[in-house]
């Protein structure tokens, strides 16, 4: 499909030095994008820059860093030529059962999966509106979770961030259609992919006692499953090429399933 060739757009992905965000950058510059890799982990992300090749960069960004979005948006906007595709990937998970909650670690995750998405919403619409350092219009894909669709034991935070995020979705394609910004905003619900985050939760849910070891939680979201298996990062990393390219014009303010049915 035509549709799918990104060749001379401008693609900004947050958490990209490793797992999903890794693989979306990857996905996002073989469709023909340059891309910024954002990360808090500098070294990391620069060698995954510098392995898509010569015209692609990383930046330094702490997504919970208002003056930070600022920068590292302005770095990309200069060396890019402009931006038309923001990816709201970084993310944080710490399982915890509810009567166990460590207020530290909810506002870890509030910070980081709530604000970090806002601000991203925030000077990504800022950046691509008309009159911004970019102008053109665009798209913005967050990264939202099946766990904001089901009820799995262990990450009830982690799932009401992810839950934010829908919702931040939805007002931010509202907002963006009312006031003709000209930026399309999607959300996608992840199911598990064994990167460090997904094996960390198969081995935490299993040592706080809800899975006898992280292999049997592995093997009961296979079973809820009706692809019957785990995600790959293709999966994730195909359906933001999608996303974010021509061929899904005329999609604003969808959440979209990539889990094998898990969710449904
Ligand atoms: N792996 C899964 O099973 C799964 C399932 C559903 C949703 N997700 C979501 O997908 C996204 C990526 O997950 P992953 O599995 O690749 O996780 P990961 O832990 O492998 O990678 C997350 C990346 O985000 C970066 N990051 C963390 N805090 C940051 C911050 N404050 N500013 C900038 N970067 C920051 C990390 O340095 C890391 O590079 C997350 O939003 C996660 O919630 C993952």
């Amino acid at each position: 499909m035509t549709g799918l060739d990104l060749t001379g757009r401008r693609a900004l992905v947050t958490g990209a030095a490793q797992g999903l965000g890794e693989g979306m950058a990857a996905a996002l510059a073989a469709a023909g994008a340059r891309v910024a890799v954002a990360d808090v982990q500098d070294d990391l992300g620069a060698k995954v820059a510098a392995s898509l090749g010569d015209e692609h960069l990383f930046v330094h960004l702490d997504v919970t860093d208002d003056d930070g979005w600022s920068s590292a948006i302005g770095t990309a906007v200069d060396r890019l030529g402009g931006l038309d595709i923001l990816v709201n990937n970084a993310g944080i998970e710490i399982t915890s059962l509810l009567v166990d909650l460590d207020p530290a670690q909810v506002r870890a995750q509030l910070d980081v999966n709530v604000l970090g998405t806002a601000l991203g919403l925030k000077h990504g619409l800022r950046t691509m509106r008309p009159g911004g350092a970019a102008g053109g219009g665009g798209v913005i894909i967050n990264v939202a979770s099946v766990a904001a669709t089901i009820a799995f034991p262990g990450i009830s935070v982690y799932s009401a961030t992810k839950s934010a995020v829908d919702r931040l979705t939805r007002v931010a394609a509202m907002e963006s259609g009312k006031l003709g910004y000209g930026v399309r905003v999607n959300c996608i619900y992840p199911g598990l992919v064994p990167t460090a985050m997904g094996a960390g939760l198969a081995n935490d849910v299993a040592e706080i006692g809800l899975f006898g070891s992280a292999q049997e939680a592995v093997e009961a979201v296979v079973a809820l499953t009706p692809s019957g298996r785990l995600g790959e990062v293709s999966d994730m990393a195909d359906v933001v090429v999608f996303l974010a390219s021509d061929a899904a014009r005329f999609i604003t303010g969808a959440g979209l399933a990539v889990d094998g049915g898990m969710g449904m």
